[in-house]
């Protein structure tokens, strides 16, 4: 089965070929640069960049897969949750695509992507004809550098998933392929937005999640000592809008701290284990609870270093496999859409009706 993705929930534009559980191709034309400029998404400007980019995004994903539109059997679409309008974009135009084509169409939870997104790993051989990184204009990147993704669900066992992004942050019962149970999410700001609003309190650019990640590594985490919201709490939920508050208050009370470069390493290096401490701790705790075997973690965030090492430290010590989305996963892609799609295919999960609309308010339940 060939499958053309597209995905537009947020600030990146994004379209994959998916064929028989290999990621042909995967072309992403992200927004950052243009948002940085703003501290944050502008919604408007998202929607706009969507409609420019998306035709060179699916041209470049077709020709690096070596895909003609006459040979797909079906099109994916992220239907929710996101911005309105910048969903819009990518739901509409593969709807449009499959109504041209006549092809089946299916349109899917952003969030459900990401929970299957573990699953999908780097084959240092290419299995299909080489992508290599390919730039169009000075936007569209191809994703498929020094490696085939392939999804491999024949290793599937059940498991507690953390999903860590700028909008969200949950943990998952992942109980068989395509059955789920959120059994918790933030009750205020995700981990990523606490990244990025520190930072900006630290005057680091926007998003800070990266910088704050760089600048950690030279840091110390013992140096000042941040709250760990929720962590002694017995439910799922997460809460960090609080550290951001005591961040805010630290440095009223410590004015001159951003003119010394080695306090703000340790100061990130503080804050990111505060956040990455919550993060882990609830993630084994869930998993313990739920007689898993299996941990799995994708999204923004899980990009971050500390966050993929004490993860790993903590399966390790307790017995759990641990997935990781890989790094070119864990922001939003296409991929993860179309990967998700085909399985829901196979598995003759309904599609969806070409006048159906998007949801952006769609929780994940
Ligand atoms: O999943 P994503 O690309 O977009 C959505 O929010 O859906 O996640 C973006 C978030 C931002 O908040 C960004 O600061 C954070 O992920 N992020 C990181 C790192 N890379 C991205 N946070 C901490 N460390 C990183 N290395
Ligand atoms: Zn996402």
């Amino acid at each position: 089965m060939t499958l053309l993705a597209f995905e537009t929930s947020c600030d990146e534009t994004s379209a994959a070929v998916v064929r028989d559980g290999r990621v042909l191709s995967s072309a992403i034309s992200s927004q950052i640069k243009l948002h940085a400029e703003y501290g944050g998404v502008v919604p408007e400007l998202a929607a706009r960049e969507h409609l420019r980019n998306l035709i060179p995004v699916v041209q470049t994903a077709l020709c690096e897969a070596g895909v003609q539109p006459g040979q797909l059997d079906a099109v994916a679409a992220t239907q929710g949750p996101g911005l309105p309008m910048a969903l819009l974009v990518g739901f509409k135009a593969a709807q449009a695509v499959a109504f041209a084509l006549r092809k089946p169409f299916v349109g899917i939870n952003h969030h459900e992507a990401h929970l299957y997104s573990p699953w999908i790993s780097q084959q240092s051989a290419p299995l299909a004809p080489p992508g290599g990184e390919r730039v169009v204009g000075d936007r569209v990147r191809g994703g498929n550098v020094g490696g085939f993704f392939v999804a491999d669900f024949t290793a599937f066992q059940p498991n507690i998933s953390l999903i860590a992004s700028g909008g969200h942050t949950m943990l998952v019962l992942v109980e068989t392929e395509l059955k789920h149970r959120v059994l918790g999410s933030t009750v205020d700001d995700a981990a990523g937005e606490c990244f990025d609003k520190t930072g900006k309190l630290m005057g680091l650019p926007y998003p800070a999640g990266p910088e704050i990640d760089r600048l950690a590594e030279q840091g110390n985490p013992k140096a000042y000592d941040f709250p760990r919201p929720l962590l002694n709490d017995p439910g799922d939920d997460f809460s960090f809008s609080g550290l951001k508050t005591s961040v805010r208050y630290f440095l009223r009370d410590h004015p001159g701290i951003l003119d010394d470069a080695q306090r703000v390493r340790d100061l990130c290096a503080s804050i990111q284990a505060a956040i990455v401490e919550v993060l882990v701790k609830k993630t084994i705790r869930a998993a313990k609870r739920n007689h898993v075997c299996c941990v799995t973690a994708s999204g923004g965030v899980t990009s971050n270093s500390a966050l993929r090492r004490e993860l790993a430290r903590a399966c390790e010590r307790e017995g759990f496999e641990l997935r990781l989305a890989g790094k070119s996963l864990c922001k939003d892609n296409a991929a993860m859409v179309g990967i998700l799609v085909e399985r829901k295919l196979l598995h003759h999960v309904p599609v969806t009706e070409l006048d159906s609309e998007i949801k952006p308010g769609w929780v994940l339940t």
